[in-house]
């Protein structure tokens, strides 16, 4: 079975979790090269380290879905080189965090490489959520998909991707994010916390306000589903 196929199901079957443990620790005995070994990665995103990383999965979920309080973003399917330069802005402090900074600083650049690449190879489904106001995402839509020419605000979409679904590897996506999270990130660009992309989102954030901020992540947090589910649509018409 390949690397990929075996995460897969040990991903959906919480009760081979004994199984799945044994054969990444296999995985991490074999590995002496320096290609990123995602079923390393998955080991640390299970146990952490013995350098006292936490295990990922405490927040982000196993799964990289994280839950749907918010707080933590959901990191599945982002691009390896993505999640591993965030990896490196947190422990370098460009992007400041409580809790993710020192996480980043312990993990060594092998293991940090490694979890990136597992994390972006898993395709995890989107939770459900409650659905939003729709006056609120529908400016959302307007900044996402025209900006605004009197700010002098290009949209979104043209970085971001068609329904912000990203533009691997150096651009994120934003489709599905948690709304709670997406709008953290742009008020930490706004009093400058988060350094990193000074140039494209700190410029950016400083230009929406509370209200703006508000909108384009409610917007995007609904607009994978959305796009995603267009049987689910006819069936409630
Ligand atoms: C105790 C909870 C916690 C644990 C454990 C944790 N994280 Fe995080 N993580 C967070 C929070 C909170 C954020 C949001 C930080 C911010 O707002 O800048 C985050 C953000 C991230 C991001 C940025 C994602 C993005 O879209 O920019 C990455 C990458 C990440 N974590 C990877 C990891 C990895 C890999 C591990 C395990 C080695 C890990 N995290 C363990 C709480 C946690
Ligand atoms: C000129 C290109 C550009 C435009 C336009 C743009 N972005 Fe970004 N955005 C980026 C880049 C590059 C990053 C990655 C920054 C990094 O490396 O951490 C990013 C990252 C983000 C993140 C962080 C995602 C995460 O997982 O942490 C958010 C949130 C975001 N952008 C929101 C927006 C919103 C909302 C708009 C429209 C109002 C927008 N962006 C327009 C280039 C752009």
């Amino acid at each position: 079975m390949s690397a990929s196929r075996f995460i897969a199901v040990c991903l959906a079957t919480a009760t081979m979790a004994g199984v799945c443990f044994a054969w990444f620790a296999h995985a991490d005995a074999q590995s002496g090269d320096r290609q990123p070994d995602a079923g390393r990665g998955a080991v640390v995103a299970a146990q952490g380290t013995s350098a006292g990383v936490p295990a990922c999965a405490q927040c982000h979920a196993f799964n990289g879905s994280s839950d749907g309080s918010g707080a933590f973003p959901r990191i599945a399917g982002q691009s390896s080189y993505y999640l591993g330069k965030e990896l490196r802005d947190f422990a370098s402090s460009v992007r400041a965090n409580a809790v993710m900074t020192p996480i980043a600083k312990a993990l060594s650049p092998g293991d940090a490489a490694d979890v990136a690449s597992y994390y972006a190879g898993v395709d995890s489904p989107f939770l459900p959520l409650p659905s939003a106001d729709p006056a609120l995402v529908a400016r959302g839509e307007q900044l996402a998909k025209i900006g605004d020419a009197v700010r002098g605000l290009q949209s979104c979409d043209n970085c971001h991707g068609p329904g912000g679904a990203g533009e691997p590897p150096a651009i994120p996506y934003l489709a599905g994010q948690y709304e709670h999270y997406t709008a953290f990130e742009l008020q930490m660009w706004r009093r400058g916390f988060r350094k990193n992309s000074p140039n494209e989102m700190a410029q950016i954030a400083r230009r929406l306000d509370d209200q703006d901020i508000a909108a384009v992540a409610a917007y995007f947090q609904q607009v994978r589903e959305s796009a995603q589910t267009p049987q689910a649509k006819e069936s409630s018409r």
